[in-house]
């Protein structure tokens, strides 16, 4: 039995521009529709702490999405960093092993931001997972990368839409699931290859989804959030 509520999962528009006006744009444009935005690399990397800035003052909330991965104490003061800066949620790589998790989740504690892992990158198949030494299938590796997670206290995982049930029973009712890869009924794939729609993933015990060019590179941005969150409602 599944006893997640669809209705409780949360849209989360990802914010891949290269530019601080692209960003301003997309969230005056989107409003109050939508709370939640996700920075990456790309903007990151170019602009820094300015584009959670920018979406701070508009009144949202921030994933920081650098899947940090590096020595313990490295990684707790990158967490203490994305929440001093004002991120919400941040993620770290789940194969940083177990000291280096605990640490991770020691400093979102301490410091007031939810921290999530990565487990498999969803771009890893069978043999990339070989060629870097782990002998189990992509979903068994998954789990155990979820199941270590959760026990050094980290608040959940990134997963394709796929594993969601998987992790869902190894981990519990109150592991956070955070799922990129959806795309709703009718649209393209892009370079996507296991999608769900959002009522899908809704329905699959998600807790947030992770939404890009479905909504940023459509013709009206605001019209293709308001029919994702009338999918989820
Ligand atoms: O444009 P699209 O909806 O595919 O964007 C999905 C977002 O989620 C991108 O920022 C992408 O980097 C991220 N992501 C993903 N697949 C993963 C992990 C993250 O698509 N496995």
């Amino acid at each position: 039995m599944n006893p997640h509520d669809p209705a409780k999962t949360r849209l989360i528009v990802a914010l891949d521009v290269d530019t601080l006006d692209a960003a301003a744009h997309l969230v005056e444009r989107l409003g109050a529709a939508v709370e939640w935005y996700k920075v990456g690399k790309q903007l990151f990397t170019r602009h820094g702490p300015a584009a959670v800035r920018l979406l701070k003052e508009a009144g949202k909330r921030v994933f920081l999405d650098l899947k940090f991965h590096d020595i313990p104490n490295t990684v707790a003061q990158a967490v203490r960093s994305a929440a001093a800066i004002g991120a919400d949620l941040t993620n770290v790589h789940a194969s940083g092993g177990p000291s280096m998790l605990r640490a991770a989740a020691q400093a979102g504690r301490e410091s007031g931001i939810l921290v999530t892992a990565v487990t498999v990158l969803t771009s890893m198949d069978q043999a990339e997972l070989a060629a870097v030494g782990v002998d189990l299938d992509p979903a068994q590796q998954v789990v155990r990368l979820a199941v270590l997670s959760r026990d050094c206290g980290i608040s959940g995982v990134v997963c394709s839409p796929l594993e969601v049930p998987l992790i869902r029973l190894a981990c519990g009712p109150d592991f956070v699931l955070v799922v990129p890869g959806i795309r709703p009924a009718g649209s393209g794939s892009d370079d996507q290859k296991r999608i769900m729609t959002p009522g899908q993933a809704a329905a699959a015990g998600t807790d947030f989804i992770v939404v890009g060019r479905p909504i940023t590179a459509a013709p009206d941005a605001l019209a293709a959030a308001s029919a994702i969150l009338a999918e989820l409602a």
